[in-house]
């Protein structure tokens, strides 16, 4: 048994647990889904079994990965949902408990666990050649089964990945490549990042090494058609802070952003360039590519990170805090610029990964036109912006919606032309449906909605894998 969950946030409403695995076979759909619309739609995020320990303060970042799978074929749809089997999982399961502290902080853990078995493997779901990966920074990827979700365990790639492995790789269009890099890869705290090569077939092709000027909690990076850009942005990880009482990461005020820019496919160590300047955040870049001598990465930006405490432990509100859509111009001299492409409230960038490194158009997100103050996740809408115009083509799904993070569909050769997918809870039905937006005119609303059976908590990240 389990004992109840405090009043929290994020234990409560959008993000209530839910507990359950199931298995759909023939979900109702309404409106009529896109010809040769034919794949899976996997999400994953938090679901947390127990409640944190005596003492212990819960973070949305930490519940237990539950990965959810929609299979969309012939006009029909089916889902199931699998937590991620791994050995946190098992322990806390066969203990009937919370066995961890959140984060892993050691000050809370059991004594009967190992704090190298903290993996709530919760944060992205990435299908790789023929293979499926639940994500989460701190651990090597957890590998599923991509039909059954059957948890099979550590990918370690020829045990070159041991420790922390990015939830954001970025596939490369070039040559299918998987780019990717472990964070504190060198123990939690280090500076050392490892930077990883994985070829369209599965197998490591590269590995380097280089250190960030402080540990950084990196969350994601830019890949372009010629670098790799590493941001050393300023949430820092400390297990001297987290013994203290205090938060193990943690907005740090005065630090200075930094980017270490390096060829794609570099070597690490001194093949990496590293640039400070103020203070700057985001935890997702949208799309990245070259522009002559300069680097353009776009991301969801903000002056300071939401959901992180200081490092006294006090927490923002959101409107110190709120992501839009920023560009970050960096020169071939060091020097910097950020600017706003648009002002919309988002949480989650995607972008037509066909043009991942590429210069592209088209920013995809969820987020609100409303004010949204107090407000802890309430992204009613679906957008497509142009990055170049700033012509923002939105569809809100009303009072009391929350949007997931949407994902691109290809459905014809140019950038931008197919459909988005996003996972949508309506909090007065109390009930959740997969969107299908034509990609093209979003403004028009969902052609179809796949409604699930029960309700789907918040979640982070998807994935989109064509059938074969
Ligand atoms: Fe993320």
């Amino acid at each position: 048994m389990t004992q109840p969950f405090p009043d929290h946030p994020y234990l409560t409403g959008y993000y209530q647990p839910f507990g359950a695995e199931m298995d759909a076979p023939d979900l109702v759909i309404e409106g009529r889904l896109p010809e040769g619309l034919a794949g899976t739609f996997y999400r994953n995020g938090p679901d947390p079994l127990h409640p944190p320990r005596e003492g212990d303060r819960y973070h949305v970042f930490d519940g237990d990965g539950m990965v959810y799978a929609i299979r969309i074929g012939d006009g029909r749809a089916s889902m199931k949902n699998r937590y991620v089997r791994t050995r946190k999982y098992e322990l806390e399961r066969a203990a009937g408990r919370r066995l961890f502290g959140v984060f892993g902080n050691p000050r809370f853990n059991d004594p009967s666990v190992s704090p190298m078995e903290y993996n709530t493997a919760n944060t992205h779901i990435w299908p790789h050649a023929g293979a499926l990966y639940a994500l989460m920074e701190g651990c090597p990827p957890t590998a599923m089964d991509p039909d059954t979700l059957e948890t099979k365990g550590y990918e370690t790639f020829g045990n070159t990945v041991t420790g922390p492995f990015t939830a954001h790789p970025k596939t490369d269009p070039a040559d299918g490549a998987m780019h990717a890099f472990g964070c504190g890869a060198k123990g939690p705290g280090s500076t050392a990042i490892r930077y990883d090569i994985v070829d369209a077939h599965g197998a490591k092709r590269h590995t380097a090494w280089l250190d960030q000027p402080y540990a950084s909690m990196m969350h994601d990076f830019a890949l372009t058609e010629r670098h790799v850009v590493f941001p050393c942005l300023p949430v820092t990880i400390s297990l001297e802070r987290a013994m203290q009482g205090l938060p193990v990461a943690a907005w740090e005020d005065g630090k200075p952003a930094a980017f270490g820019i390096m060829a794609k496919g570099g070597n690490g160590g001194d093949e990496v360039r590293w640039f400070e300047t103020d203070p700057t955040f985001a935890f997702h870049v949208a799309g990245s590519f070259d522009d002559g001598q300069d680097i353009v990465i776009d991301v969801a930006g903000s002056k300071r990170a939401p959901l992180m405490p200081s490092a006294d432990g006090t927490l923002p509100s959101h409107q110190d805090t709120r992501f839009t859509l920023k560009r970050w111009r960096i020169g071939g001299n060091g020097n910097f610029r950020e600017e706003e492409v648009d002002g919309l409230d988002i949480q989650f960038p995607r972008i037509d990964d066909r043009v991942q490194g590429r210069r592209y158009r088209k920013a995809f997100v969820n987020g609100t036109a409303r004010p949204t103050a107090g407000r802890i996740d309430g992204f009613d809408m679906i957008a497509a912006i142009d990055v170049e115009t700033g012509r923002r083509d939105g569809f809100s799904f009303g009072e009391g919606a929350y949007c997931g993070e949407p994902v691109f569909v290809a459905d014809g050769p140019g950038e931008g032309e197919g459909w988005l997918l996003a996972l949508v809870w309506d909090s007065q039905k109390n009930a959740s449906f997969l969107a299908v937006l034509d990609a093209r005119n979003v403004a028009a609303g969902p052609v179809a909605k796949i409604h699930m059976p029960a309700r789907v908590p918040g979640g982070f990240h998807c994935h989109w894998r064509p059938a074969a």
